[in-house]
């Protein structure tokens, strides 16, 4: 029998509803709150990406949980807006008075059916739920054709109960039955012979639309929801980032992607668009303050970065060599190949010409590769902007008369600042120790020994690279001689020898100013 769905017509067989709950079973979990704004902007994000069922909120919960679901159903044109409601008809009024000015439109009733739930927690007996599963989808009826309903601990119900509750909901209206994983304790094993069976045996299960809702406890809450789609579920109730109760929800990027990436073992098709799945999972990031881990499935800044030099090499051979789906189908911008200490050099040299340093010579490109080996040695991970710092740093020190070899310096708040430092001028080595008010004034002093000059400092300045306390330190010094001014930049882990190079980066530029004119001596 073909479902002929108040909202959505005549469905295709393999067609799958996306329902998000992100602004309820998500935005319910601890820490995850938005306010009225930030839903609303959440949920133009959501009808942007394609989904199509918003769960926009529990409009009995609050006040301020109503007016978010009456205000996305005001404002959100495309997606059904859905409005979760218990089988109460307080509860259930509630939700069919928030979603009223939707253009499609859907209640989301739900009660427990499992024995725990029904003892301790509802404290009902079996027959009493099922006279509350009929009367609230009846009621939820009279306000909207489009109504779910949903066996809470579903996958913990006795399946002879779970089949009565099932159909009543069928014979009072329901037009979605949704069985969900409440506690994350199903396997997908289970959750196909939950679902078959019920496909199966309920009278009227063939004119409805069956929805899965896994939770997260074990890891498996998309393995689960696959396995609720091969066994005939056509709806997945799924969240961004995978947010939600306890562990959270199974994650909608994840289950399109993987339906995406495997047609041949998923073969389903939805309406998201992929390209956009980043920057809703990024939204989402920005307005709740919670990032996704860096391993992240899809979405995780490591998702489609590789560090080993042998995956890197294979991934420059043919991308399809590690990559099961590109970073683009899901809006990221190029492979972050992230460098690490076990980054070859065919790796660094394919870095260096996307970052625009093609023409690199050997020498150039040894240097930084040194430098790049030592500075992985003490930052966990060098991105794109510490291989620029670098580069350009050793760039200019490739012309450079003066350069710097190393610096060991001592300061604190008892010992007078004391700095070693040794450079190469016109390539022979030299060495200086100097005293300063600080460690900085110190080193500035020894180059000042090494290479005496008249330019005046006149900036000296200190940014970060990247984050974090291991981020380089990123120097400008700027210095002013005869009325010409030079800016230099030095980049390191250690904030004083950036400083160091900064300043020699600039000495040099004067030098090369200068020696267009009158040629001079450099060395002390
Ligand atoms: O996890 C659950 O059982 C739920 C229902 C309210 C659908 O979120
Ligand atoms: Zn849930």
């Amino acid at each position: 029998m073909t479902i002929n769905h108040p909202n959505f017509g005549a469905i295709d067989a393999n067609r799958v509803i996306m329902f998000d709950t992100t602004l309820r079973d998500g935005e319910q979990s601890p820490g995850f709150s938005m306010n009225l704004a930030e839903k609303l902007r959440m949920a133009e994000a959501l009808a942007e990406l394609g989904v199509d069922v918003i769960e926009a909120g529990f409009p009995i919960a609050s006040p301020g949980d109503f007016e978010s679901v009456h205000e996305i159903a005001k404002a959100i044109k495309g997606p059904v807006i859905a409005g979760l409601a218990r089988s109460g008809s307080a509860d259930i009024l509630r939700a069919a008075e928030a979603v009223r000015p939707a253009e499609r439109k859907r209640i989301h009733t739900f009660i427990s059916t499992s024995p725990l739930h029904m003892k301790y927690k509802l404290r009902m007996e079996p027959e009493a739920v099922l006279e509350a599963v009929t009367a609230s989808v009846s009621l939820a009826r009279n306000h909207t054709d489009d109504v779910e309903w949903s066996a809470e601990d579903g996958s913990r119900t006795e399946p002879d109960f779970l089949a009565r509750c099932v159909e009543a909901a069928i014979r009072a209206g329901a037009t979605t039955i949704n069985i969900p994983d409440t506690v994350g304790y199903a396997t997908p094993e289970d959750i196909f012979t939950i679902f078959a069976a019920l496909r199966a045996r309920v009278p009227g299960a063939d004119g409805v639309i069956f929805s899965a809702h896994c939770h997260n406890d074990l890891g498996l809450a998309v393995a689960n929801t696959l396995a609720a789609l091969r066994a005939g579920a056509r709806q997945i109730e799924c969240t961004i980032n995978g947010i939600g109760e306890r562990a959270g929800n199974a994650a909608l990027e994840e289950i399109v992607m993987a339906i995406r990436t495997r047609p041949d073992a998923a073969p389903y098709k939805n309406a998201i668009e992929t390209q956009k799945i980043l920057r809703t999972s990024k939204l989402l990031a920005t307005i709740t303050g919670f990032d996704v881990q860096p391993n992240k499935a899809i979405v995780g800044r490591n998702a489609f970065a590789h560090e080993s030099g042998i995956h890197q090499d294979g991934m420059l051979k043919n991308a399809a060599t590690y990559e099961i789906m590109t970073p683009e189908s899901v809006g990221w911008q190029k492979t972050s190949l992230v460098m690490g200490k076990h980054s070859g050099r065919a790796a660094f040299r394919d870095k260096l010409r996307t970052l625009g340093y093609a023409d690199l010579g050997d020498n150039a490109l040894n240097d930084a590769f040194r430098r790049f080996k030592d500075l992985a040695d003490r930052k966990k991970l060098v991105f794109d902007e510490d291989i620029v710092a670098l580069v350009d740093d050793e760039v200019v020190r490739d012309h450079q008369r003066v350069r710097f070899v190393s610096l060991e310096v001592w300061a604190g708040s008892k010992a007078k600042p004391r700095a070693l430092l040794e450079l190469e001028i016109d390539g022979a080595p030299h060495s200086a120790e100097a005293h300063g008010d600080g460690p900085v004034d110190a080193t500035f002093n020894a180059i000042q020994t090494l290479v005496p000059h008249e330019a005046e400092l006149k900036l000296f300045s200190v940014g970060a690279v990247t984050e974090g306390t291991d981020a380089q330190a990123r120097c400008t010094v700027r210095l002013e001689e005869h009325g010409k001014s030079v800016d230099g930049q030095g980049a390191d882990t250690d904030t004083i020898v950036a400083a160091a190079r900064a300043y020699i980066h600039a000495l040099n530029k004067l030098t090369a100013k200068r020696n267009r004119t009158a040629p001079a001596a450099l060395t002390a």
